[in-house]
């Protein structure tokens, strides 16, 4: 399962031999651990047209938590921040360290002339932006009365995928579109961190509102209660553990037959197993049984494949994947919010994939009900929220190296792996870092967003 390419790109001879046939060179992600636990490098704010002076401001307090040193610029203004001039922005790179992040503030951005400014801010900078460092352009929601913004703010994500696939070096670029800094706070942190290894080419949207932010930002779910579905092994696994850091107490759920696992996980993390098949009619209830005191953040991680094309799959395979990938996470969903299990501010965090946004051969079983899993997040998200405090989000893998992927045939397996501006599998540990950011107090102007952790798959891109 390991991946041999990556590991040969990043010897010497490799390096060599790779660029010299013009082959794919991926290079090693940088990913939080205790003892890394920031970008290495500073952080360069430029700003192109002219921002709300009241989101610059709140937007310049944001920066200054990410716990990333401001880069000295060679012109403009304070705090490494290179403020647009009346005629774009400012350029020059910045001197010193490469910045290990770039902000690119474009939210006053409002017509062709701005994205000319957007140009000037980013073409003498990009270079130096260190490896596994990120672009983070900021704009704002499109405007319905005034066509010449929404065309110049749609654009923005053109420039954001387009700048993705070509950036290399394992850094990424992501729009956030926002329209107040401090409710933006965790998606900031999380996109300027290395916990945001694997997500690029995203548009994020940010609702107004406020944030919560926790007492403690290193264990935001201290005190919370978090349950993850088909968390014996895989993807499920590695959310359990990422929650757990993040202070929460988890409850493992996965089917009887992984009993054995559950309970290993849970005791090694501090948690709760539950076994039960997720698919049952009355799963909701049980859940809301073993839960007396309620629940903070709900995980749909379980899922299933049942590969055949259509004219190849009888029902028996059709109806598997429909009803442990989608009917149960509507059943369980509703069961929870009707019984009041889920508290206000709570989190539900589902689990989509690219085959549900781009359809993929041989899975139109697993593709249909993914896309069923972003239709429910979409309609939901808004009633949860105004109903019951509650956020509804999703994730969309891409290629993860896990079991499931592991027994896909081999020259498949290589194409997906290299198919994504990154050019290698994401693992495990980055859905579930996205899933926590999802899951953050501080995310509860996160809602109804689907994200792609894929590298910037190019499948659907
Ligand atoms: N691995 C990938 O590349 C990838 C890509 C896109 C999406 N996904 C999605 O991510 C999720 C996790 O994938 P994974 O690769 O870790 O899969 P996996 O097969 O390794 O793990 C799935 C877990 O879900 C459990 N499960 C299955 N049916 C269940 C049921 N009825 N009730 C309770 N638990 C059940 C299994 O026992 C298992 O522990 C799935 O929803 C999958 O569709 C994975």
């Amino acid at each position: 399962m390991a991946d041999r390419y990556l590991s040969f790109t990043g010897t010497a001879p490799g390096r060599f031999l790779t660029r010299r046939l013009g082959l794919p060179q991926p290079a090693a992600l940088r990913r939080w651990s205790p003892e890394r636990p920031a970008l290495d490098g500073t952080l360069l704010h430029l700003v192109a047209g002219k921002p709300d002076p009241d989101l610059a401001a709140g937007l310049a307090d944001v920066l200054s938590r990410t716990g990333l040193r401001p880069a000295d610029a060679q012109t403009g203004g304070v705090m490494g921040t290179q403020t647009g001039t009346a005629t774009g922005a400012s350029a020059g790179a910045p001197a010193g360290t490469p910045p290990a992040a770039v902000v690119l503030d474009a939210t006053g951005v409002r017509d062709v002339a701005g994205l000319g400014d957007v140009h000037a801010a980013l073409h003498p900078v990009v270079r130096s932006v260190a490896a596994s460092g990120r672009v983070v352009v900021l704009g704002a929601p499109l405007d319905a009365a005034d066509h010449h913004q929404a065309a110049a703010q749609q654009a923005l994500e053109g420039f954001t995928r387009s700048l993705g696939k070509e950036i290399g070096r394992g850094r990424t670029v992501n729009l956030v579109r926002l329209t107040d800094a401090s409710a933006a706070e965790s998606t900031l942190r999380f996109l300027l961190s290395p916990k945001s290894a694997y997500v690029s080419g995203q548009v994020i949207h940010v609702d107004a509102g406020t944030a919560t932010a926790p007492e403690d930002w290193d264990r935001p779910l201290a005190g919370r209660t978090a349950l993850v579905t088909g968390a014996a092994r895989g993807i499920g696994e590695a959310v359990a553990q990422t929650l757990a850091r993040d202070g929460a107490h988890v409850v493992v759920l996965d089917v009887p037959a992984a009993e054995k696992d559950a309970r290993a996980l849970a005791e090694r993390l501090g948690g709760t197993a539950l076994t039960l098949d997720i698919t049952a009619a009355d799963a909701g209830e049980r859940i809301a049984a073993a839960l007396p005191g309620g629940l903070d953040v709900l995980i749909h991680n379980a899922g299933v494949t049942r590969d055949r094309r259509l004219v190849n799959m009888p029902a028996d395979r059709w109806s598997p994947v429909m009803e442990v990938n989608l009917a149960s996470v509507l059943r369980t969903t509703d069961a929870l919010l009707a019984s009041g299990t889920l508290r206000p501010g709570g989190r539900i965090v589902a689990t989509a994939s690219i085959a549900g946004l781009a359809g993929n051969a041989g899975q139109t079983n697993y593709g249909a009900s993914k896309a069923g899993v972003v239709g429910l997040v979409r309609s939901l998200a808004p009633r949860a929220l105004a109903e019951h405090g509650v956020t509804v989000n999703a994730v969309a893998p891409g290629f993860i190296e896990t079991r499931m992927t592991a027994a896909i045939p081999l020259f498949i397996r290589e194409a997906g792996r290299r198919m994504n501006s990154l050019a290698q599998g994401g693992l495990p540990v980055d859905v579930a870092e996205t899933t926590a950011w999802f899951a953050h107090p501080a995310s509860g102007a996160v809602n109804g967003q689907v994200v792609r952790v894929c590298g910037q798959s190019l499948l659907g891109a």
